[in-house]
């Protein structure tokens, strides 16, 4: 299995580029069934994640290449409705499969889908929002199968603002008759890039990016070329990487309202930030103060930031308190940074984080995406070495990471 090898203590300088968002790229991947004609996705990340999704689309019947960064993928071939359960247990983005292929087909096929391990991760508003739009549900052995005579608009609710159900719902409704409203609904900026490809083809979506969506109802989609957004979390993540490492560094290609967040809980921590058009600079300060912050949906404290912003708050000065809000086994990492000598006790979802002057190598397992960047932003701060083990794990949301911090003068090597 691979694994990273981190010689700490390196100070991160340069510019680099930030990738597509995988949350963006994965929903678009199943809109992609929804027409008969060629979608080009440009500067489609190669993540493991995009690979399963790939394997799926292949499964069903459609054909697929890159052209450079750009994912050319054409489903007029797609003639299976079934998703087998070894695919779906890749990727928890396989339960997209369902509002796409339900669409399309008026039937559906599907196993449980897989992911992180960060929770239970149920799918019962997804289910339940399907029934609205008329979908028959039978369940069997954690397989579903699904299927509709006509998919007809509706008023959901839901009890939560689940991305991913918001997101199943706009898949399965697109071609419904009639118009659907999603009430509660999340705001994710994944969401409004999610319209906005689907409105390319064709769609009438109005509203993503605020509590209710309208979705009307059309005949067709046609083919597009979309560029989808850029990746919030990656950019956060580079971020606390430059802040733990005492560094300065450019990052191309943001959107830095989509991160407001983070980039107001480091000017706190002493970091100085500039923003230019798509061009986030940052600079760390000489003394990294403590701060505390709650998870939440959008526009709150990002989950998948919560790991690594508690990398960088294990060597501030001072008592950190970190909530998390939305999955209830969000802390795996918590016992490798331990490891690496962080001060850090869990008391049910909150954290509370005592900042130690520096970390210390040592040889740890990334158990989830981002729980396993969290510690390679420790290891790039430890003394001596560090070594994470099953990064596969990491491979699954980020392109070549060891490479990009590489080429921002960290001492990182990938191994086997
Ligand atoms: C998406 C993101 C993930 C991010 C998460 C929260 C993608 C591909 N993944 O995941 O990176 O961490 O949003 O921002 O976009 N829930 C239910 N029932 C459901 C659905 C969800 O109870 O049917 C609960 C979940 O267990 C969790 C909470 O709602 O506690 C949030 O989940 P949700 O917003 O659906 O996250 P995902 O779409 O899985």
């Amino acid at each position: 299995m691979d694994k990273y090898l981190i010689n700490g203590g390196r100070k991160l300088s340069g510019k680099i580029k930030v990738q597509s968002a995988k949350n963006a790229v994965l929903p678009i991947m199943a809109g992609a069934i929804l027409t008969d004609e060629q979608v080009v996705i440009k500067n489609c990340p190669k993540i493991k994640d995009v690979q399963s999704m790939l394997n799926i689309l292949s499964y069903l019947g459609c054909v697929w290449h890159f052209e450079d960064d750009n994912l050319i993928l054409n489903a007029n071939g797609a003639d299976k409705y079934t998703v087998p359960k070894e695919l779906a247990n890749e990727l928890r983005s396989s339960i997209f499969m369902l509002g796409a292929l339900i669409c399309r087909f008026k039937k559906a096929q599907i196993s449980f889908p897989g992911g992180c391990d960060i929770g239970l991760r149920p799918i019962d508003l997804h289910l339940s929002a399907l029934e609205k739009l008329g979908v028959k549900i039978n369940s069997f052995d954690n397989s579903f199968f699904c299927f509709a005579n006509e998919i007809v608009g509706n008023n959901i609710y839901l009890d939560f603002p689940s991305v991913g159900a918001t997101e199943n719902i706009i898949l399965a409704s697109v071609l419904a008759k009639g118009k659907t409203q999603i009430f509660n609904a999340a705001k994710e900026p994944e969401i409004v890039d999610l319209m906005n490809f689907l409105n390319s083809m064709g769609a009438k979506i109005y509203g993503a990016g605020t509590s209710t969506i309208l979705i009307e109802g059309v005949n067709k989609l046609h083919g597009t070329e979309y560029m989808p957004i850029s990746d919030r979390i990656e950019c956060g993540t580079f971020l606390l990487a430059t802040a733990i490492t005492g560094g300065e560094i450019e990052l191309n290609n943001c959107n830095a309202k989509n991160i407001s967040v983070l980039l107001h809980k480091l000017c706190d921590n002493t970091c100085k930030i500039t923003i230019n058009n798509d061009i986030i600079y940052i600079k760390s300060g000489l003394v990294s103060k403590s701060f505390s912050f709650s998870t939440g949906p959008y526009p709150f404290f990002p989950t998948d930031l919560q790991a690594q912003t508690m990398a960088l708050l294990s060597v501030c000065d001072g008592e950190s308190v970190a909530i998390e809000n939305i999955f209830e086994k969000r802390f795996a990492h918590v016992s490798a940074l331990a490891l690496m000598g962080a001060n850090i006790t869990v008391n049910g979802k909150r954290a509370f984080i005592s900042g130690v002057k520096r970390l210390k190598g040592a040889n740890v397992c990334a158990n989830d995406l981002r729980g396993g960047a969290a510690l390679v932003l420790a290891g790039l701060n430890a003394e001596g070495q560090t070594t994470v083990n099953n990064i596969a794990h990491i491979e699954r949301g980020y392109f070549e990471l060891d490479k990009k911090l590489s080429s921002l003068g960290a001492d990182i090597k990938k191994i086997n």
